[in-house]
């Protein structure tokens, strides 16, 4: 089966077999049906940090486990369990219909509420940890349910336990949220107050800040629908306080936020100053408003993508001496 529809990037690349699970059993099942089959499984959510560089011969499956659940509330809170398998956006929408604040500042953000406590995914001055109660996943060799706390999750900037120590042990199946009943707004993050104020907004609420974000995002986020992407395909990297003023004197424009004993610089503007911005060869490339954004314009193939992205790495390394690393998974 061509994995052409499950990744957001396009790339048309096959699995040896494909099971979509809608349960915990199904998902037992499958387990146990590729263990059998002797195939190595590989969990896909939305498929929006992904890059297939070959055919998997694999067992492929996808967590389609839906639904909203309320868990409990009080006059400020509500916390709600949700389905792996629902869609990361419609969540949100579901959210901002129900005036429960707190992933406004996430809107429009691709792929399933399973994978987003995966990366700890992140937008406009919120991660998931910020609202983050617990999730249920199950253990791939014992085939249990287990339960995890927000510690347990070991959250930090796009990384998790998931994605570390217990890599490929778990199936995240249901993630729990606690949500603002009354609205906390969070609107720090400069192109939300610039955008908010260019929208005229009178009365600040949580679909304001939504639509903020969603008119930000639609303008130099190219949208996967129409251009294959993954979204930032390199994280931001935090370098020493003495690299950074080493690369001040050369380059005093160079942006930078005080961040873990460091200081975090944007990808973009690392490789925006290495030329990369805009470059297109052939059927992939580096998007025009955005260059931390690689492209998929039709029929590109995974292979020439993490070629492309190891020579912007290779370009930045030489030029600033800061290794970026991927945020996107190769498969
Ligand atoms: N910049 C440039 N040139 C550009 C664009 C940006 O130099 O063409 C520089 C500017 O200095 C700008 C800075 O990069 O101020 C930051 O740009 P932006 O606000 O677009 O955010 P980002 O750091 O590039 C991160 C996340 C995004 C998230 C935004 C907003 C990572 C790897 N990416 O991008 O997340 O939406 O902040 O919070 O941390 C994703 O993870 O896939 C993703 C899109």
């Amino acid at each position: 089966i061509s994995l052409k529809p499950y990744n957001t990037f396009g790339i048309d690349k096959k699995a040896r077999y494909f099971i979509n699970a809608s349960s915990e059993n199904e998902i037992k099942k499958a387990l146990i049906k590729a263990k059998e089959l002797g195939l190595p499984v590989i969990i896909l959510g939305g498929g929006s940090n992904i890059l297939l560089t070959r055919d998997l011969d694999s067992f492929v499956l996808k967590i389609d486990i839906k639904g909203i659940k309320i868990l409990e509330q009080s006059k400020e809170n509500i916390i709600v369990e949700v389905g792996a398998g629902e869609n990361w956006h419609e969540f949100v929408l579901h959210c901002l219909h129900n005036n429960w604040s707190g992933v406004e500042n996430l809107s429009l953000i691709p792929g399933t509420v399973g994978a987003s406590p995966m990366q700890n995914i992140g937008a406009y001055g919120i991660e998931i940890k910020d609202v983050f109660q617990g999730l249920k996943a199950i253990n791939r060799e014992t085939l249990e349910e287990e339960e995890f706390d927000w510690k347990a999750c070991r959250f930090g900037y796009r990384e998790s336990i998931f994605k570390n120590d217990l890599k490929n042990k778990y199936i995240i199946t249901r993630v729990i949220f606690k949500l603002n009943k009354i609205p906390v707004f969070h609107t720090e993050y400069g192109a939300i107050k610039e955008t908010l104020a260019e929208m005229k907004v009178k009365e600040l609420s949580i679909s304001a800040i939504s639509n903020a974000v969603i008119k930000i995002r639609q303008s130099k986020l190219p949208d996967p629908k129409i251009i294959g992407n993954a979204g930032s395909f390199f994280k931001n990297p935090t370098v020493s306080d003495s690299l950074f003023e080493n690369l001040r004197s050369t380059y005093p424009n160079i942006p930078g936020y005080p961040n873990e004993g460091g200081v975090k610089i944007p990808a973009a503007w690392l490789i925006e100053q290495t030329g990369w911005k805009g470059k297109k060869l052939g059927n992939i490339g580096v998007h025009k408003q955005h260059p931390l954004v690689l492209v998929n314009y039709g029929g590109g193939d995974g292979k020439d993508i993490q070629q492309l992205s190891e020579e912007i790495q290779q370009s930045v390394l030489q030029k600033f001496n800061v290794q970026l690393q991927p945020e996107v998974n190769f498969l």
